[in-house]
């Protein structure tokens, strides 16, 4: 039982002065099925983002029907617990029922059809939540590697403004709320810096924006970590916030697009090539995590000004999309919590490092 282990100190404690330290839950977290992990999110987090619940297919799944069980009770978890609450994410390619693009007998939208529909859902769901989500994570992953605009079907039947307009409707529906733009591989030169034409586009304009989403799928060699820091040296002369949004540190190799369709559970010798940690992490493989993470927040800490929030992308080993993600039925360690939510060395490792506010 976690309940029962004392720590000397919890994430949100350590880094109290630098950042908000977050993780994404599930709705079953949200509903405190699991004493221990509900443990774990309460001592550790002071922030929290929905994994799946606030998603356009989960809450709008037809066009007249709003569905706001999930979502509902995400929100009251955060309130009761005093935790920055998240809402992700407005508008997204993925995750997004067919029909938001088509008329009811299944021809595209017009422009102004998808702009009003776009506008309905974000007053609707913004407005139904203003003053008790904090923070939006307004367009997500809206640009291709090379920095330039995703072909999404919003942009292809809005065009390139959709991203001003799902701004412009959040605001709207609370302007007290942040508003984010949120990507993945933000650290790659091109791709950050599309993402700061499209903020100054927006800042030129008086659109509000406050602040910038790197996701932060890691892994033990990837990124680079000059290229994130070169990323948040980008966005901070924009004069815009950064967070991380959605950390996790692989452990895993990468297996190649072939060896992603491959069916690792009948092949014995893939399996041990991509699966090399079936049962436990071996000491030298949970050290190097260790070091890799500190190596990370090192450069989160150099950041303090201007990164306002560090958010896992969920609570322990066990509950991870990083298990089936490139490939499925795997058994990656890419938190700070093991399947039974126990610190790991990598969680020691943040909690020995020596933090200085920089502010002081
Ligand atoms: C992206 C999305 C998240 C989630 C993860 C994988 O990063 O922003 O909502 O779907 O992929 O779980």
């Amino acid at each position: 039982m976690v309940s029962s282990i004392t720590l000397a100190s919890t994430l949100k404690e350590h880094f109290a002065d630098q950042f908000l330290l977050g993780s994404a839950i599930n709705s079953a977290q949200a509903q405190q099925s699991e004493e221990d992990t509900d443990t774990v999110i309460q001592q550790q987090f002071n922030t929290i983002t929905p994994e799946n619940e606030l998603k356009w297919e989960r809450i709008h799944p037809k066009p007249d029907s709003f569905d706001f069980t999930l979502a509902d009770q995400y929100v009251r978890y955060g309130a009761a617990h005093h935790m920055f609450t998240i809402g992700h994410t407005l508008v997204w390619h993925s995750q997004t029922p067919d029909w938001v693009f088509e008329d009811e007998h299944g021809l595209p939208l017009t422009r102004d059809a998808l702009l009003a529909r776009m506008q309905h859902h974000i007053s609707t769901v913004v407005g139904r939540y203003k003053g008790k989500i904090k923070g939006w994570d307004v367009v997500n992953e809206a640009l291709n590697e090379d920095g330039t605009l995703r072909d999404s079907k919003w942009r292809q039947i809005i065009g390139d403004d959709f991203i001003e307009k799902a701004f412009v409707y959040a605001h709207d529906a609370d302007p007290d709320a942040e508003l984010y733009y949120n990507d993945y591989n933000l650290y790659k030169p091109e791709k950050s810096a599309g993402a700061a034409k499209l903020i100054k586009l927006l800042q030129d304009k008086g659109i509000q924006i406050h602040g910038v989403g790197l996701q932060g799928h890691y892994s033990l060699t990837h990124p680079a970590l000059n290229e994130l820091d070169d990323a948040l040296n980008l966005f901070a002369s924009l004069g815009i916030k950064s967070m991380i949004t959605e950390l996790d540190v692989s452990v895993l190799p990468f297996p190649s697009e072939a060896e992603q369709g491959a069916d690792i559970s009948q092949d014995l010798a893939l399996q041990k090539t991509l699966n090399p940690y079936p049962d436990a992490l071996p000491k030298a493989v949970q050290d190097a995590l260790g070091e890799r993470y500190k190596d990370i927040f090192a450069l989160f800490l150099k950041h303090q000004s201007t990164i306002s929030r560090v958010t896992f992308w969920g609570v322990n080993d066990a509950n991870s999309w990083r298990n089936n993600w490139p490939m499925r039925g795997r058994t990656d360690y890419p938190l700070l919590f093991d399947r039974n939510n126990q610190p790991k060395v990598a969680y020691d490792a943040l909690l020995s490092m020596p933090v200085q506010n920089l502010a002081d």
